[in-house]
C-alpha cells in the first residue's frame, strides 16, 4: 500500500497552538508528517533554531507520526530529498488564501509532481500568527493558552533577558563617565 508523506514547512518563531492544531491534523492524513523549520539566514528570528527545534519536538513528542527537522534553500528541494509527496500549508482566513496559492502554484511550478494540501485550523485559532504572539508578548500582554506552556515559559525568559539587558544598557550610560569635552589636553 501507497504511504503518504508530507512535509509541514514553516519559521515557526514561536510555534503556536494553531500550528499544533495543523500538525495534528495532518498527522490523522497522512502516514508519516515532518516539521520542517526553515533556516532563513535573511530574517532575523526571536527564536534560535534550536530553540525552535526543541520547542517543536516537545509539542509534537506524543505523535508518532511526526518528526521534527530543519532545513535551507528551496521547500520542493527539501520534500524531494526527503521523499515527501505532499506540502501541508495552513489556511486561517481568505487573507492568507492568496500568498498561499501563489507559493503552491509557484512549488508546483518547480516540481509537478508535489501537492500542496490546505488544511483549516480549529476556528478559535484563525486569528493567531507568530507575529502576533511575538508582539503581544515583547508588551506584556497575556499569550495563554495560545501557544503551549513550554513556549509561553521560554518567550517570557527571553523577554526577561531583554529587558534585563535594556536596563543594564541603561544604567551602564548612566554610570559611565562622562567624555571630557574636546580642549586642551592635560599635562
Ligand atoms: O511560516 P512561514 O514563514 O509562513 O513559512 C514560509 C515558508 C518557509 C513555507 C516559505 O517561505 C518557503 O517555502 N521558503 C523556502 C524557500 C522557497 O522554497 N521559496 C519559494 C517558495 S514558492
Amino acid at each position: 500500500m501507497k504511504r503518504i508523506k508530507a512535509i509541514y514547512p514553516g519559521s515557526f518563531d514561536p510555534p503556536t497552538n494553531g500550528h499544533l492544531d495543523l500538525i495534528e491534523r495532518g498527522s490523522k492524513i497522512f502516514d508519516e508528517l515532518v516539521v520542517a523549520i526553515l533556516r532563513n539566514p535573511e530574517k532575523d528570528p526571536l527564536f534560535s533554531l534550536a530553540d525552535r527545534r526543541q520547542m517543536l519536538e516537545a509539542m509534537t513528542a506524543g505523535f508518532d507520526n511526526v518528526s521534527v527537522d530543519t532545513f535551507d534553500g528551496l521547500t520542493v528541494d527539501y520534500a524531494l530529498r526527503v521523499d515527501a509527496q505532499a506540502i501541508l500549508r495552513g489556511i486561517r482566513a481568505i487573507s492568507d488564501y492568496e500568498y498561499e496559492l501563489q507559493m503552491a502554484l509557484m512549488n508546483r511550478k518547480l516540481q509537478p509532481g508535489l501537492e500542496t494540501v490546505f488544511m483549516m485550523p480549529a476556528e478559535k485559532y484563525s486569528y493567531l500568527s507568530s507575529r502576533l504572539v511575538r508582539e503581544v508578548a515583547q508588551l506584556g500582554g497575556s499569550i495563554h493558552c495560545l501557544v503551549p506552556e513550554l513556549v509561553e515559559q521560554k518567550l517570557r525568559e527571553k523577554i526577561d533577558v531583554a529587558h534585563k539587558f535594556a536596563s543594564s544598557g541603561e544604567a551602564g550610560r548612566q554610570a559611565a563617565p562622562q567624555r571630557k569635552p574636546k580642549g586642551k589636553k592635560k599635562s
